[in-house]
């Protein structure tokens, strides 16, 4: 017997998953972006260069593939954001900003797997590109709230932003931390040591509680803004707060990648547990220079993670799930009825009605109630004297009760019902 590779999933009830994606798409649309698809497969250096060497999921967690060329370092996309950019840069002469386009599926991080946490999960990604000031930060976060709050109907989350300013801001911000950390250096733990010299914002998001009770009196990056940025972030608050959206600042917020410059934030489920992030994001102004682009082609995204948000809406799971169609189920009794049963079969599904051929030699019986734990609504018992003459019995599964109709009319009976 062979089990799923570790940290992956088998989805075998995808009826909240589809009608949650459905719900998805449709507000999306109306938000004018567009469904896109990225290659699952990506140059390792797009993410050396776009994610940036020191961040965990490049330096950690990427799945590489054996590619049979030495020259060609291939890897599974940890994300989605560098791979869309890397797409637009290929393709941009066809392509009028601003352009919002989204895509939906696996991303691969070699984490240690547990609730929430795979090793193959699913995004639903959103990248805005081209679009430039602050008002389009609002917008893109107050449509990711009424995705979740309205759309959704998801309400135990917190929405929490940050501004980390301009490269020349976090210069000066992470002097400030430094001279603080080298302070307190017996009381934090070695990753963090190591990390305030490689990348020292992510000291911030360490979990160790030591590390965090020494991190609640850091200075905060915000404080070290200047007067230009600090405008920004004061008129982004502005903006949500007009807009009707409901934020915390989390000053430590720093998100684990490095393209990201001024807004950044994430939406945390309050019932989650220890993986509470279920969509995070942020402006990269500065990504398509990273990846080889002339000049900065300012852009807003945010990955939503699938498995969370559906972690999320399973309270609300009958309202949102996709319907299955009623099914009917045509049982033959006799091997001299299966012939019938079988243009039948095809005949009621040409004519959209959802249909299962039942013609295993079991009793009648047994495949009655096979049919009832396939949850038919009908079944349709053809008989001897059925075939004879040319009508068919329905049996209606709940009631009990059973018609005879012929075959010509069988279509507007099931419909009907
Ligand atoms: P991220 O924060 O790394 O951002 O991932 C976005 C979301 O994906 C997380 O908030 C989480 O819900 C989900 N996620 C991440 N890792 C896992 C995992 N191992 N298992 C399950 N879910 C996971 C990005 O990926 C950026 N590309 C988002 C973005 C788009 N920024 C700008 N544009």
């Amino acid at each position: 017997m062979f089990t799923r590779v570790k940290g992956t999933q088998d989805w075998l009830d995808c009826l909240l998953a589809q009608g949650v994606l459905k719900k998805v798409e449709g507000f999306l649309k109306i938000h004018n972006f567009s469904y896109i698809m990225t290659p699952l497969l990506e140059y390792v250096q797009l993410f050396e260069r776009g994610l940036g060497y020191e961040t965990d999921v490049v330096s950690k967690q990427m799945f590489l593939i054996d590619s049979k060329n030495e020259d060609e370092k291939i890897c599974l996309r940890p994300e989605a954001t560098a791979g869309v950019v890397r797409a637009f840069l290929e393709q941009q002469h066809a392509i009028t900003l601003p352009w919002n386009a989204y895509t939906f599926g696996p991303m691969f991080r070699y984490e240690r797997p547990q609730k929430g946490r795979y090793r193959q999960f699913h995004q639903v990604n959103l990248e805005s590109i081209g679009v430039v000031g602050i008002e389009y930060d609002a917008l893109f976060i107050t449509m990711l709230q009424n995705m979740f709050l309205q759309v959704l109907q998801v309400t135990d989350f917190v929405l929490k932003i940050n501004y980390l300013g301009t490269l020349q801001d976090r210069e000066v911000y992470k002097k400030t931390l430094q001279a603080f950390l080298q302070k307190h250096e017996s009381e934090i733990c070695a990753t963090c040591i190591q990390r305030s010299t490689t990348n020292i914002l992510r000291c911030l998001d360490c979990k160790v509680e030591s590390c965090q009770a020494v991190y609640k009196d850091a200075p905060v990056l915000t404080d070290s803004l200047s007067p230009e940025s600090a405008a920004q972030f004061a008129q982004l608050q502005k903006l949500l707060l007009a807009l009707g959206v409901t934020f915390v600042h989390d000053p430590f917020l720093v998100r684990g990648l490095d393209y990201y410059n001024n807004t950044v934030f994430e939406f945390v489920g309050t019932a989650l547990g220890a993986q509470n992030a279920f969509c995070g994001g942020g402006r990269y102004d500065s990504l398509a220079i990273q990846l080889g682009a002339k000049q900065e082609i300012p852009a807003i995204g945010a990955g939503i993670g699938f498995e969370r948000l559906l972690m999320l809406c399973e309270e609300k799971a009958q309202l949102l799930q996709e319907q299955k169609p009623q099914l009917t189920v045509i049982i033959p009794v006799e091997e001299s009825e299966k012939i019938v049963a079988t243009i039948l079969t095809q005949y009621l599904t040409q004519h959209e009605v959802c249909t299962q051929l039942l013609a295993q030699q079991t009793s009648l019986k047994s495949r009655l109630k096979t049919a009832d734990k396939l949850g038919a609504r009908y079944v349709i018992i053809i008989g001897s004297q059925e075939r004879e003459q040319n009508y068919v019995t329905v049996k209606h599964m709940v009631t009990g009760k059973e018609s005879q109709v012929v075959q010509a009319d069988l279509v507007q009976f099931l419909k009907n019902l």
